[in-house]
């Protein structure tokens, strides 16, 4: 095992992610960021330095659990301060885990403002992957919008909302094509003009015929969930969210934010010709032209038309399709599993709300809102004026009709963290339920932080312990940590709270989150050591080392 250290410098610039000009989030130079490539037992040391004028800026490592360092989990106000215009800070954790993962921007709305890159961890030297193939590629999915990140968060915030609706472009790694189309032959767009250098240009997957790839794909949407298919190849689905999975085999698979999978192909179609690897929106009334690659069998040119047309994706609103591959993913034999009793089953119910005339998503019908002082550090020094310590809330759950729009449509703002007692084992239950329009209710993926948990299940309707509790699956229920709410449903979690730190449980979906979808876990936070205090120099834990100083 080895340190890697990078040195990267995130600033504003102009970009062409779907061949219009706009500004993005990029790190070095480039959009997306640097990929890092590590192995598995490595140390990444990112001294990462804000050169934005007029905002902070923090990165968080997706996927990785911070065994040990919760100060770099690079999450605003919960993991460290902000890391001012002009100034800097290193992030340094292990990556304990072979796997697919990504790194994102985690204040404000960064994450659409295009500050993400890939993370992939190879496994140890001497360690051999459970399953093999010849090369591999990797897709980093996003979405991208031509309105600015500013005026969406200012709309967002506004009364009446002003939705950020759907985006322009899908893109693949950073790439996508805004009113002209690679297969312009099969649809209204207009064909697309490359010479192969243009930022905008599809980045091309060249293959070589009879041999097997795999492909790892990770989504940093906002807002879209989508659908990912290679014309007339099938995939085999090995790994997900940085954990192998029992392999199964798909035409078509469906991705979230804050998911990521690798998927083995094999190029056993006619070799003469190129095929389209697609993506397209899900779960919203798509308005959006899907993503185009190619899948390029040498020696073939790369500027071959396919001839088939791209793939069909499911239409947007069958559930039925998602749900039945969801309910595929299952862990690989060996892998561990849950305990089987736990000490605590936490019901989060997700609502859309109105707080004085904003429109907001609740938890609980909390709204969350972060303090200025990082949990981490108020937690630990036991600022307890530094949030709202609130009790956890709860709601009636008899009563709640998860059918229709809430009757009482108020919530309020809260900053309260619930409490996990270190080494037990945390159930969560995440209920769906309709929005504040009749009939409406909206796919959320969740996504944990500092822990994998275990999806138990999934169902319809109403949580009812009786009912749902023996349907659960203990035997090989698959570790992710991100997990999806299906519309008017239900998803069943597990995890052990076994790593001192306050971690993020929220909504992945980037609207969703600034709107105040999400919760705080805290656990163990006294057995914290040595968090550097430049993750604390603001807020209270800011105050408090001054006076420290001052008093010596
Ligand atoms: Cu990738 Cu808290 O998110
Ligand atoms: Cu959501």
């Amino acid at each position: 095992a080895k340190a890697r250290h990078f040195k990267w410098e995130v600033e504003y610039m102009f970009w062409s992610p779907d061949c219009v000009e706009g500004v993005v989030m990029g790190i070095n130079g480039q959009f997306p960021g640097p990929t890092i490539r590590a192995k598995a037992g490595d140390t990444i040391v990112v001294e990462l330095h804000n050169k934005l004028h007029t905002e902070g800026v923090v990165i968080h490592w997706h996927g990785i659990r911070q065994l040990g360092t919760p100060w770099a989990d690079g999450t605003a106000s919960i993991s460290q301060c902000a890391i001012n215009p002009g100034d800097h800070f290193v992030y340094r954790f292990k990556v304990d885990k072979p796997g697919t993962y990504f790194y994102h921007g985690h204040l404000g709305m960064q994450r659409s403002a295009g500050l993400y890159g890939s993370l992939i961890v190879d496994v140890a030297d001497g360690q051999k992957e459970p399953f093999s193939y010849d090369g591999e590629f990797n897709l980093l999915l996003s979405d991208w919008w031509h309105q600015g990140v500013h005026e969406q968060e200012v709309g967002l915030s506004s009364s009446p909302m002003r939705w950020i609706g759907e985006p322009q472009s899908l893109l693949m790694n950073g790439r996508g094509q805004y009113n002209c189309s690679l297969a312009a032959q099969f649809g209204n767009l207009s064909s697309c003009k490359f010479t192969g250098r243009e930022q905008c240009a599809p980045k091309i997957l060249r293959v070589e015929p009879n041999k097997t790839y795999r492909l790892r794909i990770a989504s940093s949407t906002s807002l879209a969930s989508l659908n990912l298919a290679i014309k007339n190849h099938k995939m085999t689905v090995v790994e997900a969210d940085g954990n192998y999975v029992q392999p199964f085999s798909v035409s078509d698979m469906d991705i979230y934010s804050g998911d990521s999978y690798s998927v083995l192909f094999t190029t056993d179609q006619d070799p003469t010709m190129n095929y389209y690897v697609s993506a397209r929106v899900r779960g919203r009334l798509p308005d959006t032209p899907q993503a185009l690659t190619i899948l390029n069998y040498k020696p073939n040119a790369a500027s071959k038309r396919p001839s088939l047309p791209p793939p069909l994706a499911p239409a947007w609103n069958d559930y039925a399709h998602s749900k039945a591959f969801t309910s595929s993913i299952f862990a690989r034999p060996g892998s561990p599993a849950p305990p089987r009793n736990f000490h605590r089953r936490i019901v989060l119910l997700n609502t859309q709300n109105r707080m004085n005339g904003l429109t907001k998503w609740a938890i609980n019908n909390v709204s969350l809102t972060l303090p200025a002082t990082p949990y981490l550090g108020s937690i630990k020094y036991k600022l307890w004026h530094a949030f709202e310590d609130r009790p956890e809330e709860d709601y009636d759950r008899e009563a709640y009709d998860v059918t229709k729009p809430p009757v009482n449509p108020n919530t309020t703002a809260g900053s309260g963290v619930y409490n996990l007692r270190l080494g037990t084992t945390v159930d969560v239950i995440l209920q769906n339920a309709n929005t504040l329009t009749a009939n409406v209710s909206e796919i959320h993926p969740w996504h944990l932080h500092g822990h994998d948990f275990w999806v138990l299940g999934y169902g319809e309707g109403k949580f009812r312990e009786k009912e749902h509790e023996k349907g659960l699956n203990l035997e090989n229920p698959p570790l992710r940590n991100t997990a999806v709410i299906f519309p008017y449903g239900w998803t069943a979690l597990r995890f052990v709270a076994d790593n001192p730190g306050v971690w993020a449980f929220h909504c992945h979906i980037e609207p969703h989150l600034h709107m105040g979808m999400g919760v705080v876990f805290a656990e163990g936070v006294h057995r914290v050591r040595d968090i550097p205090k430049s993750a604390l120099a603001c807020g209270m834990t800011a105050r408090m080392f001054m006076s420290r100083d001052n008093s010596n």
